[in-house]
Order: C-alpha cells, then structure tokens, then sequence
C-alpha cells in the first residue's frame, strides 16, 4: 500500500507541467515618486508542454496577462500603468513573466498573485505590497503640567496607511531598553485624501525625568521599514516660561 502511494506521489511529480520558483513583490514602496517597480514571477516550464498563460491578479482581479504568442496585456487598474515591452527572459515562454508598474500610487497597493497555467497544469503565488506616503510634519512638544506630572504630546500629519507613535526618552543607542512614556489619550483621525493624522499625549512624573533629558517621539508606518524621529530636550516645566 505504501509502495503504491509513493509510486502515485512521483507520477504526480513528473507530470507536473508548471511551477512557480518563486515571485517577487517590492514589500513597500512611497507613493508617486516617478520610478518604476518590478513584480517578478519565475517559474519553471516543461519544455513540452503548451498553451502557456501567464496573469498577474490585483486583488482578485486580472491586471496583467500574458498568452503567447500574443503580447501582454494591462488591464483594469493597471491599464497604462505598465511597461508591456519590459522582457525578463531571453527564454521565449518566460519573456514577459513579470511586469513593470510606471510610478506605482497608493490605490495600486493590496496582494498580488502570479498565476501561471498551462494544458495540463497550473500554479499560483501570491505577496502584498504596500505604497506609503511619508508624513507632512512630525512635531514634539511639553503640553501642560502638574507639580507631580508632565505631559508630551506628539502629532504626525497626512501619513498613509495609518502610523503608529510612541514616546520615550533617554535612549543612547539602538541596543539600550527603551523607557516608554505612558500614553494618556491618542487620537486619529482619517482626511478626505485618506491620509492619516495621528496625535499622542504621554504623560510622566517629574521626579522620573532629569533635567537635560532627552524625549523622543518615532513614527512608524507598518509593515513599511519607514521609520521617523523627532527630538527634544527637557528641562523642568519653571524654566520654559
Ligand atoms: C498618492 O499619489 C497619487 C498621485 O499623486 C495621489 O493621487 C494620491 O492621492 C496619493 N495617495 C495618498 C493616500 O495621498
Ligand atoms: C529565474 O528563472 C530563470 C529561467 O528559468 C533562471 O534561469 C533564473 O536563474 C531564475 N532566477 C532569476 C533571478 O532570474
Ligand atoms: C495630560 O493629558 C491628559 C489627557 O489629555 C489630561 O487629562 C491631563 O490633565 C494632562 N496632565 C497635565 C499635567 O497636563
């Protein structure tokens, strides 16, 4: 019985006409900045077998394709947004596997899957890209205090897909633990662009935090590698006035 699962398990094998090696999706990338990416999908074809089709999906929904001996096609969303005489391959049943997106923009962002077919089999593979636009301004500053307390808030404006804030202080270097400062209340707040406008207000005891301290605020946008700072020094609440 064992024998004859194995023998069956390698028939598939070798009838297998189509897999995809992998596929390359560019994990993020900034909106409008006028350069072009490439979504690459190799994989690997018997030499016999026929009736190849190559697509690429945005979505659920067919962006790209490719039949020899056809041309590629852009479709949908992505209609003239791609360079359709990119060729990735001297090998005639891979030259127009990937596809070039002409300055990709945020409603571009989402999962793409390749998926590639043939007459006697079919493959797909799927990653998603996110397209982030960097914040307009990131500001720091005291906000109010108490005899016991103090209070930084820090605001991030039109950042897309939303950000995450957090404050902390005294950091030297990228091994040291951070010292969190406590968020008090945060707001969001999604404008007619899309875009994001976040706010956050930390609070900490004054006898918790030296004169000459350093508070930072960093901005995140997930999943993106996109990483802000801003800064300041602080000095006890009598000397800002
Ligand atoms: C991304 O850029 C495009 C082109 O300039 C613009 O139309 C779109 O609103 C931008 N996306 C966001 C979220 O700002
Ligand atoms: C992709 O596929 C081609 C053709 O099968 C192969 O020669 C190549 O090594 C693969 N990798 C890259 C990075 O192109
Ligand atoms: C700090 O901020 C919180 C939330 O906005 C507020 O309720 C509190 O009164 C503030 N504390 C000080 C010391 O200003």
């Amino acid at each position: 019985m064992f024998c004859v699962t194995v023998i069956l398990f390698k028939l598939l094998l070798v009838i297998e006409g189509i897999q995809i090696n992998y596929i390359k999706v560019p994990p993020a990338v900034q909106n409008n900045t006028d350069q072009s990416v490439i979504l690459e999908c190799n994989y690997s074809i018997r030499p016999d077998d026929s009736e190849l089709v190559v697509k690429w999906y945005l979505n659920d929904a067919v962006v790209y394709q490719w039949i020899p001996p056809h041309k590629p096609q852009a479709l949908g969303i992505m209609k003239d947004r791609v360079n359709l005489s990119y060729v990735s391959s001297d090998d005639p049943k891979m030259a127009y596997r990937s596809m070039q997106i002409i300055n990709p923009t945020t409603n571009i962002a989402g999962e793409y899957k390749c998926f590639v077919s043939t007459f006697t089999d079919e493959d797909f593979s799927m990653k998603s890209m996110i397209v982030f636009v960097p914040e307009k301004s990131l500001e720091l500053f005291h906000s109010g205090h108490t005899n016991q307390k103090i209070n930084f808030t820090c605001t991030a404006t039109e950042v897309y897909p939303e950000p995450k804030l957090t404050v902390f202080k005294d950091k030297k270097d990228e091994f040291e633990n951070r010292n969190y400062l406590q968020a008090v209340e945060w707001s969001t707040s999604r404008l007619p662009t899309g875009r994001y406008s976040v706010t956050i207000t930390t609070s900490i005891l004054l006898n918790k935090i030296a004169a000459g301290s350093l508070v930072h605020c960093e901005l995140k946008i997930p999943g993106t590698g996109y990483v802000k700072r801003k800064s300041m020094l602080y000095y006890p609440p009598s000397e800002y006035e």
